[in-house]
């Protein structure tokens, strides 16, 4: 992997690689990305090959602007249409039924596909500069912990790809929200960076969906997920000598997180890559309190200490 900075060259030779059919890493707000020309099955097929990810596992296409996002869609409803205006350019994933330009292969075989537009600069310019979707899955090996800097991609993943552009740390460190809106009842798949009752706001109505409803909801929605190579376990305070993450001073081998569900959020799979390092079996986390506003913070810890299935 080629690294460069997010400038008008970098842009450009990352740009080039994706239209010769490569892999590039990319910043977003939310996590790096994993892209491929979102159009060329073949250089979707790359993605799964690199990420180890199974095929039926459907990925999100990025778009730079609402018109390219609807030419991917084959219905647009008026719910849509508000949460685009409200959201995009940001961390919100629309789910709606495809069009015919969308190839299988990065469906999983669905006919439905999901669609963002990231709000980094560097993926905005990309995306302009290559004129096509991207594919882009977080740019981790399967099930493991999503990267939010340049130095947090594994050599597995490096060595697959032609260019990684270094924006720096991700300003929320957690994945965008996943909406399922292909059917009359909206449905938040997987909880991120904007809330349920901000969709609920936008669309001026209650989602009647109800979090951790089933252990697979949606393709590629698997128990344990997210997770450091380590075993996480959630308790209610550290022990001295335990190595987590803790609300409270931290001792050795320890980090302290904030109280703020963003400011914790921006700091998760940071800090989770960093215990990681040290190569210790388990690292324990302080449970966040179990309340809305640590809905997406909650879920990723929570699948980060299921058991393997
Ligand atoms: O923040 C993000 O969303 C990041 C950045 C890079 O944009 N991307 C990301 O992609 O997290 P990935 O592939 O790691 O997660 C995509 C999620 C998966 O849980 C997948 O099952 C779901 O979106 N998904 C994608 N297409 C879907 C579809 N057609 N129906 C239901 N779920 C879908
Ligand atoms: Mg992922």
């Amino acid at each position: 992997m080629r690294i460069v900075l997010p400038n008008e060259e970098g842009i450009a030779v990352a740009a080039g690689s994706i239209l010769d059919g490569e892999l590039v890493v990319v910043p977003t707000e939310t996590v790096y990305g994993l892209a491929a020309d979102g159009l060329c099955p073949a250089a979707v097929l790359k993605v799964f090959e690199a990420k180890g990810r199974p095929a039926e596992n459907p990925l999100i296409l990025h778009v730079a602007e609402p018109s390219a996002a609807k030419e991917l869609a084959q219905v647009w409803t008026e719910g849509c249409e508000a949460l685009a205006k409200r959201f995009w350019p940001g961390p919100l994933t629309l789910v709606v039924p495809k069009s015919d330009a969308v190839p299988m292969e990065a469906t999983g075989g669905l006919n439905t596909v999901a669609i963002r537009i990231p709000a980094h600069p560097a993926a905005l310019a990309l995306l302009r500069a290559c004129g096509r979707p991207l594919a882009m899955p977080s740019a981790n090996r399967f099930m493991q912990v999503s990267p939010t800097r340049i130095g947090h991609i594994s050599p597995e993943i490096a060595e697959r790809v032609a260019v990684g552009i270094d924006g720096g740390p991700c300003r929320i460190g957690l994945e965008s929200t996943v909406l399922d809106m292909s059917s009359g009842e909206p449905k938040i798949l997987r909880p991120g960076g904007v809330s349920r009752a901000e969709i609920e706001a936008a669309l001026r109505r209650k989602l009647n969906d109800r979090p951790y409803a089933g252990p697979r909801r949606s393709p590629g929605m698997y128990a344990r997920h997210y997770a450091p190579r380590a075993r996480l376990c959630l308790v209610e305070t550290l022990l001295p000598g335990q190595v987590g993450l803790t609300f409270g001073e931290a001792a050795e081998g320890q980090l302290h997180m904030p109280r703020d569900p963003s400011a914790y959020a921006a700091n998760l799979y940071d800090s989770l890559h960093h215990l990681d390092q040290l190569g210790v079996d388990c690292i324990f986390v302080e449970a966040p309190p179990d309340q809305p506003e640590w809905e997406t913070v909650l879920d990723r810890l929570w699948k980060a200490s299921e058991p393997p299935d």
